[in-house]
């Protein structure tokens, strides 16, 4: 089966206009290369705002793919807090997400893209994450690793934290006996990053401190340890807009947060994963730059090891 997987297009009307044209070409890109079935690893907006949600839905059902058998989302940071946009924000910030209701907006999302969750497994009528679709040989498991804001553990509200509650219900859909032949593909927004991935000193120290202060997913190593005992193959990624294939523990992450919201006035690229019963293989895809046509593409990594 062939899953496309897109991160972090930050949509704001206002804001990000080009981003919109972006993933359009995007999924066209995708569809022409036999994509079967799209995941989007949360920061669908930029601002958290609702409009911005209605432009993807619009999106989406021109491709016919605001159906839960052919898209699956899960929630990011900016689509609970949105981030600052101007100057001003930037103080005003801090206040906006004191005021934020952390579920209400959660539950506003859901509702927003409710095609898109239905027919997913879920131990709470209530609870929307984590949950899982089934499929022949993949079982796709989503999660909301958003934490909620603190002035002191995640002052610009985009650390992550995946509660004691969301760990107990995983593990336990993970562990399902039914599932046990599956290939399970968990799909965060936050990243795994072992602590030095920069290769330059330097560079590692300013990491650290930005990763310390704004994208620390917080109880990485419990979440490693359970994706271990559950056999997770693959855990599919965004919030770092890179694009980007590593290995913890044995496990292959990919993170596409650099698909749409790159800094790159026409470049978008994702990553296009074959899943096998006893492989996985992944693959950057882009549309061509130079052509409008946009079923050229340019591949620039192949790897097979599963
Ligand atoms: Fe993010």
């Amino acid at each position: 089966m062939r899953f496309a997987h897109i991160s972090d297009l930050h949509l704001c009307t206002k804001h990000k206009s080009e981003n919109i044209p972006k993933i359009k070409r995007l999924i066209q890109h995708a569809l022409d290369n036999g994509a079967q079935h799209f995941v989007i690893t949360g920061d669908i907006s930029d601002n958290a705002d609702e409009k911005d949600f209605v432009v993807f839905k619009e999106i989406l059902k021109k491709f016919d793919l605001l159906r839960s058998d052919k898209t699956t989302i899960i929630i990011g940071n900016h689509d609970i807090f949105g981030g600052p946009q101007t100057a001003q924000d930037v103080f005003n910030f801090p206040a906006k997400c004191m005021n934020t209701n952390y579920h209400e907006r959660v539950a506003k999302f859901i509702d927003h893209f409710k095609e898109l969750f239905v027919n997913t497994i879920r131990l709470h009528d209530e609870l929307y994450f984590p949950f899982a679709k089934e499929f022949k040989d993949v079982l796709l498991v989503g999660i909301n690793s958003a934490a909620e804001y603190s002035r002191f553990k995640n002052p610009f509200a985009s650390n992550g934290h995946v509660s004691k509650t969301q760990r107990q219900f995983l593990k336990a859909i993970l562990t399902k006996n039914e599932f046990k032949n599956k290939v399970k593909i968990i799909l965060t927004h936050h990243h795994f990053y072992p602590k030095n991935v920069a290769s330059h000193s330097s560079e590692r120290t300013m990491w650290n401190k930005i990763e310390n202060y704004t994208m620390k997913l917080r109880g990485k190593k419990k979440l490693l340890k359970l994706f271990l005992e559950s056999n997770v193959k693959l855990v599919l990624h965004g919030h770092s807009h890179e694009m980007k294939e590593y290995f913890r523990e044995g496990i292959r992450f990919i993170n596409s947060g650099g698909s749409v919201d790159n800094g790159l006035k026409d470049e978008t690229s994702l990553f296009l994963i074959d899943v096998f019963p006893f492989e996985v293989t992944a693959e950057i895809s882009k549309p061509s730059l130079k052509s409008q046509n946009i079923t050229t593409q340019e591949k620039l990594v192949v790897s097979l090891a599963s």
